[in-house]
Parts: C-alpha cells; structure tokens; sequence
C-alpha cells in the first residue's frame, strides 16, 4: 500500500486508519463485524464518513494567530482538547484491561470517558484511572436497576449522564444475524445483575423500554444531581424538545450508523441543530469522525465537542492503554495544525465560514 495510510504496513500506525486495519488482523472477524458493523446496509454508516470526505476547509494566511490552543471548557470542565471517548459497550473486547486503560489514556489525554451502560469492567475499578467520567445510560424497563446503576455511577465520582435516546431496542444489524454473533465467554457487564446479555439484540428486546418519553429526562434529574445530555438526537426539533424537557446538553449522533439504517449523517443535519440551540445548551456530535479536520469541520459548524467511537477500540485492540492515547493524540495534534493552517487561534474562533461547500457532492 502507498499512501497516507501506508504505515499499516510497517506497523507503524500514523492515521486512524492505520489503527483501524492493524486492529482488524488481531480480531475474530465476528467480533471485527460487531464492532464495525451498522444496521440494514449501512448506508448511515457510510455517510456519517462520506459527510467529512465531502468537506473542504478554507486555509487562511498571515492571520498571526500564533499557536493554537485546543482547549475547552464544557460543563464547567477543562477539557484539553474538544474530544471525548463515545460510548462503546465492552470495551474489553478490544483488550482485557478494557475500560480502565481507556480510562487512564483518556486522562493522559486530558478528555473525559463516556462509560457504557455496558462496560466490561466495574465502575469502581474506572474511576481510580482519575480520566473525567460520565455515564452512559440506557433506562431499563427496571426502573429501580437503571437508579442503581445511576446511584453507583454517582458514588464512583462520574460528573455527568449521557441518556441514549435512540435505541428503544437494538437496531437489525445484519453482519450479527449472519454471524449469530454472542458475546465471547467472559464478556460481560461488569455493572449489571442481568442474564441473557450474550445475545445482545436479544437482551436489548427483553430488558429496554421502548416506551420511554421525554419525562425520562425529568426521572434521571429526580434521582441524581448530575448533568444529564441527551444522545442521539437527528432533528432541530428533538433538540429543542431536549432542552425543554431539561437536558444539560445533546448528542447529534445516529449511533455509528447502528439504529435507523437511512437515518441522515450527523455532520449534514448539525448545522440545522446548533442554529436551533443557539447556544441554549452544549451540543455534542459522534459519527464518523476521523481525522483533525473533522473535529475542526464539526465545531466550525456548530459543534461544542466532538466523541470517537470505534478509532479508541481501535487503539486498544493494537497496543492496549497506549494506543489509545496514542490514537486522541494523533487526532488532537492533526486538530492542532488543522487550526494553524486556517488561522485560527482557540477552537471558539472556529465558524462556518471556515468550511467551503459542506453538502454539494465532490
Ligand atoms: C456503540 N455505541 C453505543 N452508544 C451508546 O449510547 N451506548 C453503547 O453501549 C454503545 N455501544 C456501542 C458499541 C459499539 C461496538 C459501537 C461501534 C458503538 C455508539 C457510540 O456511542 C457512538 O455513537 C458511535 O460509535 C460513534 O460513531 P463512530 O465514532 O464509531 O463512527
């Protein structure tokens, strides 16, 4: 292979791609197509992708900006760069140390961890990795198992819940119902008191309830003190929906291409969303991102943060705590000379007029 990506070869890994083919060649294909797989035909999945492709960031010369600073501050947070960890369930597929050594890059890296519901290990055993923690919270049929889990959560130090609205139950993922896919034994959730979670749509059919409201946002405020952020919202409406039914902040995310196969890329639908939050409330966005100029693309039109998925299992599959760190720095450096080369100084500088043409075709 020639290329930017060429370093795969060497095992040498400089990109993101490059984590992600090294990361493929240690993996069963059946946890390979878990991981990367979406629903139906993954024409989300390839959009959420082709949305950046599509973008062109205009450089902007002699601007004497002098050396970027990457840093944010979001809910009250220092964060040193506008990157969090996504939730990813069972982290310890990847590698058995799992969550805790995401946990400790995502401290080195200064970013916090967004902890799934379904992590491979205690968040007990997380939070003395000392990265910034939130939870991610898919509310059960089981009230009183969903207020537990907020509860230890809680008492473990998280500073934040991350409600995932958009999976009333799993969406139909084809690569799993070819392969049969199970959870490989020992994987299992380190925070939960449940059978039957092997099968993983399965478990979702039986435990989620799909008939979740709004007033959940109200419930997850009721029983803790912590900032509650919606996750997996696609429509202006739904954001402002959010906000009224008091979130902290939102999540523009159609969960990796996983939920709604024809649900639209998260990059094309966040300008509509950050123009009707206005400000109001933080605004998250996950799907697809990849490279430095990504996360400059999102916050240029409208983001506050950006999460990565599927590039940190990447990271942890190749080399454990270290790719990981390896794998945010590589996009937080890209993001830094991103912003160096269009001039801009901190990343509230980053505006529209810094991308050229985000939706016509190439
Ligand atoms: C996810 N995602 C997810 N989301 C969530 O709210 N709770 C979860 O437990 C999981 N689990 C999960 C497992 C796997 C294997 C993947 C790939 C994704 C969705 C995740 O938070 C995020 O929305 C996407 O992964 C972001 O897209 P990229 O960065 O993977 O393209």
């Amino acid at each position: 292979m020639s290329g930017p990506d060429a370093g795969t070869r060497t095992a040498n890994p400089l990109t993101l791609t490059d984590y992600a083919t090294l990361a493929r060649t240690g993996m069963s294909s059946a946890v390979w197509d878990f991981l990367e797989g979406g629903a139906g035909q993954e024409r989300t999945l390839a959009d959420n992708l082709r949305a950046f492709d599509r973008v062109r960031l205009n450089p902007r010369v002699l601007t004497g900006a002098g050396r970027p600073d990457t840093g944010i501050t979001l809910l009250g947070r220092r964060w040193a760069a506008p990157i969090a960890v996504a939730p990813v369930a069972y982290h310890t597929l990847a590698h058995p140390a799992g969550e805790v050594a995401t946990a400790r890059a995502a401290g080195q890296a200064g970013v916090p961890l967004v902890v799934s519901t379904f992590a491979g290990r205690t968040f007990e055993d997380i939070a003395a990795a000392a990265a910034p923690l939130w939870l991610q919270v898919y509310c059960f049929r089981d009230r009183d198992a969903t207020r537990q889990l907020v509860e230890r959560a809680e008492r473990a130090g998280f500073e934040a819940l991350v409600l995932t609205a958009d999976a009333p139950h799993l969406g139909r993922r084809p690569r799993d119902l070819r392969n049969d896919f199970t959870l490989p034994a020992g994987i299992e959730p380190a925070n939960l008191t449940t059978d039957g979670f092997a099968a993983p749509a399965a478990h979702a059919l039986a435990q989620f309830d799909p008939s979740l409201d709004w007033s959940v946002v109200e419930w997850l405020r009721s029983i803790s003190s912590l900032p509650v952020l919606v996750k997996g919202i696609l429509t202006a409406a739904d954001a402002i929906r959010a906000i009224e039914a008091g979130a902290h902040g939102i999540v523009v995310s159609n969960h990796g291409g996983r939920q709604l196969d024809g649900a639209p890329a998260t990059l094309d639908v966040l300008p509509e969303i950050a123009a009707a939050v206005a400000g109001a409330c933080p605004v998250l966005l996950d799907g697809g991102v990849r490279r430095g100029a990504d996360v400059l693309a999102a916050l240029a039109l409208g983001a506050d943060a950006v999460l990565l998925g599927r590039p940190v299992l990447h990271g942890l599959a190749v080399a454990e705590q270290e790719g990981v760190r390896h794998v945010l720095s590589i996009v937080t450096d890209e993001l830094r000379e991103a912003m160096t080369l269009t001039g801009i100084r901190t990343v509230a500088d980053a505006g529209p007029e810094l991308v050229r043409a985000p939706n016509s075709a190439p």
